[in-house]
């Protein structure tokens, strides 16, 4: 079988525990994301997600393993890869317009100013920022507007890998639906590549191909890699009428409130996370033969 676009294979993260000894954060993750895949990880405070991302990001380096994009190993940052951070990260003494222009003059050098304008306007325009509202600073905007602008530069700048951070938990519910939307839209339109972390179970069955599950940490695992069979496009107060809906729902509400904890700390002898797939649209339920025991245990 061919690699998949950002492979992370054995990834470990250990840090000291401050008192002389060490910890393990997470073991020998490895997982798999094809390219234009939208894939979210849930897990509990403190598994290890962030230092996940940080290091897919190439912001850290791990203890061990190795990330590889397109077959090449990660390390550093790059232009390649874009990050939206939880807390926003905007330049304050730039305009919202020149926080994008900013990265997309440095991502296109080729480009004179008014193309880099133009680009940047449009993906500002695809989140639903428009007029004078681009050329306030963050401090001068809402937090739903600065979280948008912090979207539309990651995607303006068009790189192989966005990676985001929890990128709605400070907003209200009703910005965050909106934003989500937008969001989709983006990707849909840019066929990029989406790795992004959430706390928010309806959002993920909203957003993603894909969530992979993690155990509660030290010694965390991404234990599950939990298909969401509902066909796009997907509009929020429709998908709970999908025969799918409730067993994926269900399967991740007990994950996270039961399993997460029972299997937290147990080494696993698998290399990569089990692949659960409900399907009941055909009345019965269709398990990968490789993961039937522990869908069987679950669904007791
Ligand atoms: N630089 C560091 N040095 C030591 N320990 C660290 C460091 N960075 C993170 N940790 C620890 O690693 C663990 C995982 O942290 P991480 O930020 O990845 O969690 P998370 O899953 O993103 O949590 P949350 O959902 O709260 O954001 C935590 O126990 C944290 O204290
Ligand atoms: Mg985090």
């Amino acid at each position: 079988m061919s690699k998949p676009f950002l492979s992370i294979e054995q990834l470990t993260q250990r840090y000291p525990d401050g008192q002389g000894g060490e910890f393990t954060v997470f073991e020998n993750a490895t997982f798999g994301i094809e390219k234009g895949e939208f894939v979210c990880i849930l897990g509990h405070s403190g598994c290890g997600k962030s230092t996940i991302m940080n290091i897919l990001a190439g912001l850290s380096e791990p203890t061990s393993g190795v990330v590889k994009m397109d077959g090449q190993h990660v390390s550093g940052p790059s232009l390649d890869r874009g990050v939206v951070f939880q807390n926003y990260s905007l330049l304050p003494w730039l305009s919202a317009l020149k926080n994008v222009t900013f990265g997309v003059a440095a991502r296109f050098p080729d480009w004179d100013k008014a193309k880099v304008v133009e680009h940047s306007t449009a993906f500002l325009a695809k989140v639903g920022l428009t007029g004078d509202t681009i050329h306030r600073k963050p401090s001068q905007l809402s937090g739903g507007m600065r979280q948008r602008v912090s979207i539309a530069r990651a995607f303006a700048n068009e790189p192989k890998l966005l990676l985001l951070d929890e990128p709605f938990g400070a907003l209200d519910a009703l910005t965050r639906g909106t934003i989500q939307e937008e969001l989709i839209k983006v990707w849909k339109d840019t066929d990029q590549t989406v790795f992004m972390i959430t706390h928010d179970i309806d959002e993920a069955i909203l957003l993603a191909d894909r969530i992979l599950l993690m155990t509660n940490g030290p010694l965390a695992q991404v234990a599950e890699n939990v298909e969401i069979t509902i066909p796009r496009p997907r509009v929020r107060n429709d998908i709970v009428e999908h025969p799918n809906y409730y067993a994926i729902r269900n399967h991740l509400v007990h994950f996270l409130a039961k399993r997460s904890a029972e299997l937290s700390g147990k080494s696993s002898d698998r290399n990569s996370p089990a692949t659960v797939r409900f399907d009941l649209t055909g009345e019965t339920a269709t398990e990968d033969p490789e993961t039937a025991p522990l869908l069987r245990a679950v669904q007791a």
